[in-house]
């Protein structure tokens, strides 16, 4: 099978099993390594009765792991426990830090220039927790740790193409920032192509996109979160990383160690991605007044998430 290999960590949640499945069907994608606590067996024999290239395998429980990320060029993590009604994202933060170090560890160990993609929420503290994992291993890159925010900007170019009547496939929607409430910062002002938005429809429009991951766990009732639309995001990042690292640069927004704004260390923008990871931060471009609030509401979130996965992994 030849083809870069991914490894999916979190296979038979509600995020890993149709991420997998898009996974299965990427034609680039040589081999699929899907890697949970419980019920890999089923979701690979299933996946791999699809006649698509990628050679699909599994793996369960600690034990399995270091097999399951060998030789990986991308691990993509939506491991975790997801948001039930009433619950914010902090509220998952303690299981779900565990995780991501535990599972950031093995990664550090077995395959450190893999691309790591963390799904896997508070994703604001999440990156950084991860981060720190890999510096303690003395394996840190920057440029190879990705928190995925691409749901935010699948939403934002839905919710915009649907209320102003745009072709949706056209609609380009920059959201930078974090991945959780205030700190998504959809950029209105930079549409393409360019759509007009009167002051009354800015703000809604901005809180919808803020609130949206909300609306899902609300109509879920207690199902969980977001899940179907989160793993059609997913696999489009990893899609990108998959194309960068073949040498066709590619542009995505994703939360990650960045300069773009002043006092906090991780943060959203587009990205230009290519073989080495990011290759390029775009930065914000130019924000509007009301962009440029939005930023510094985001500001003291981000950094108190941030600080909070650092000093998780240091205690
Ligand atoms: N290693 C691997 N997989 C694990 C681990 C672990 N240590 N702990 C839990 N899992 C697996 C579970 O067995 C389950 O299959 O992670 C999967 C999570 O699936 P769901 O509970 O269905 O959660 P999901 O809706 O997919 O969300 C997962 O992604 O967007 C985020 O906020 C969301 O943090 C949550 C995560």
């Amino acid at each position: 099978h030849s083809g870069p290999k991914v490894a999916l960590l979190g296979a038979n949640g509600g995020i890993g099993q149709p991420l997998g499945l898009l996974l299965k069907i990427n034609p680039n994608i040589g081999r699929l390594a899907l890697y949970d606590i419980v019920g890999t067996p089923g979701v690979a024999a299933d996946l791999s009765h699809i006649d698509s290239p990628a050679e699909v395998k599994a793996f369960t429980g600690p034990q399995e792991l270091q097999k399951a990320l060998e030789g990986a060029d991308v691990v993509v993590i939506p491991a975790g426990v997801p948001r039930k009604p009433g619950m914010t994202r902090d509220d998952l933060f303690n299981t779900n830090a565990g995780i991501v170090r535990d599972l950031c560890e093995a990664v550090a160990k077995t395959c450190p220039k893999a691309f790591v993609a963390i799904i896997t929420n508070p994703v604001n503290s999440t990156v950084p927790i991860a981060s720190e994992v890999f510096k303690k291993h003395n394996v840190y890159d920057p440029k190879r740790i990705f928190g995925v925010t691409t749901l935010d900007v699948v939403r934002a170019q839905a919710f915009v193409s649907t209320m102003k009547g745009t072709d949706v496939s056209k609609t380009t929607v920059p959201v930078i920032g974090g991945h959780a409430g205030v700190t998504i910062i959809p950029l209105l002002s930079q549409v393409k192509p360019s759509v007009k938005f009167s002051d009354s429809e800015v703000k809604p429009l901005t809180e919808r996109i803020q609130d949206a991951g909300t609306e899902v766990v609300q109509a879920k009732a207690g199902a969980g979160s977001a899940t179907l639309s989160m793993a059609f995001a997913g696999e489009r990042f990893v899609n990108a990383l998959l194309k960068g690292l073949k040498g066709e640069k590619q542009v995505q927004c994703a939360y990650v160690k960045s300069d773009a704004v002043q006092g906090v260390e991780y943060f959203s923008t587009p990205i230009e991605l290519g073989p080495n990871g990011v290759e390029k931060i775009l930065g914000t471009g130019t924000l509007n007044a009301f962009e440029k609030q939005l930023v510094q509401s985001a500001i003291p979130e981000l950094k108190s998430s941030i600080e909070k996965g650092v000093k998780f992994v240091k205690k």
